[in-house]
């Protein structure tokens, strides 16, 4: 049965990925940093899957030195979900240095050292004939111009391309693995991350046009996500609105796309 390791797998889409994976028969590696959360997790999904094994790790992925105690205990994964990421709001050059850098730690670095370090490995090991492989959670908002994100849509944007740069060159170096770097790009999801006191603004809009399904389910979500990944595809866009808008977006002048961003995100900083 293959393994997978979820960063952020104690809830939301990471939780909703670890049930995804549950389904089709694999073993799943929470980490995340609230110990108490990853057990009530873990407590949950095992009433669900019993002859199924479910780690948990507690850590925190802005910390480096933890990248390397995750990846000695767990030295092989058949797929990797660097799921975990962080958010501020704010103007960029008025954000805190330490915030900044713990952001770009946690959403470009931990998933880039994972990735290289899990994809390695599976590249020493024969083609079993299942897909394995890496899904990077980038967003929507790497798409375009973020005004207000700080370093959230540039880490968003790097994590896609990083995603898009490596299946190529695994593909064109190693075609016959049987690996797949998919890069998992949501719009709005309904999580903690956009939870109670945060995104007003952006949630009220989704309210006013539910009917564009703009407010996605993380279960949703992962799974549109799995499905993606194991038909090989290069990238997930769940939702057609959001699809839609990807395509849209690249005939806007980025300095109007800026300024409409900047509109519908400088409420949300207020
Ligand atoms: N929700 C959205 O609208 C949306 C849209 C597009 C993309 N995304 C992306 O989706 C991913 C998951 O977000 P979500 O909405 O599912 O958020 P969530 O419900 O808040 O879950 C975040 C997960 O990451 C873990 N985490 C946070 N900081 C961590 C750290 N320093 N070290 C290790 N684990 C950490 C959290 O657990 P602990 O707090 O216990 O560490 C939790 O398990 C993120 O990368 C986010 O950027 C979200």
């Amino acid at each position: 049965m293959g393994k997978v390791l979820i960063t952020g797998g104690s809830k939301g889409i990471g939780k909703a990925m670890a049930v995804e994976f549950l389904k089709r028969g694999y073993n799943v590696i929470l980490a995340a940093r609230n110990k108490q959360e990853l057990e009530n997790t873990k407590r949950e999904l095992q009433e669900k899957y019993k002859n199924q094994i479910i780690e948990i790790e507690a850590t925190d992925l802005t910390v480096e030195e933890n990248w390397n105690i995750l990846t000695e205990k767990y030295n092989e994964t058949d797929i990797l979900v660097n799921n975990a990421g962080m958010v501020k709001l704010g103007r960029s050059y008025e954000t805190e240095n330490k915030i900044l850098l713990e952001g770009i730690r946690l959403n470009v670095e931990a998933p880039c050292f994972l990735g290289n370090y899990y994809v390695k490995k599976m590249l020493e090991k024969e083609n079993t004939g299942s897909i394995r492989g890496i899904i990077n959670v980038s967003s929507v908002a790497g798409f375009f111009p973020h005004p207000l994100s700080t370093f959230y849509s540039p880490s968003k944007f790097f994590l896609d391309q990083y995603s898009c740069n490596m299946r190529y060159e695994i593909r064109r170096n190693h075609k016959n693995k049987g690996i797949n770097v998919m890069s998992l790009c949501p719009g709005a999801v309904d999580t903690e991350f956009t939870g109670r006191g945060k995104f007003l603004e952006m949630k009220k809009l989704c309210r006013e046009f539910n009917f564009l399904n703009l407010m996605m389910s993380p279960k949703y979500v992962a799974r549109t996500a799995v499905k993606d990944f194991f038909k090989g595809k290069k990238r997930s866009v769940p939702g057609i609105f959001y699809k839609t808008a990807r395509v849209l977006v690249r005939f806007l002048p980025e300095q109007l796309c800026a300024k409409l961003m900047y509109e519908g995100m400088v409420k949300e900083t207020e």
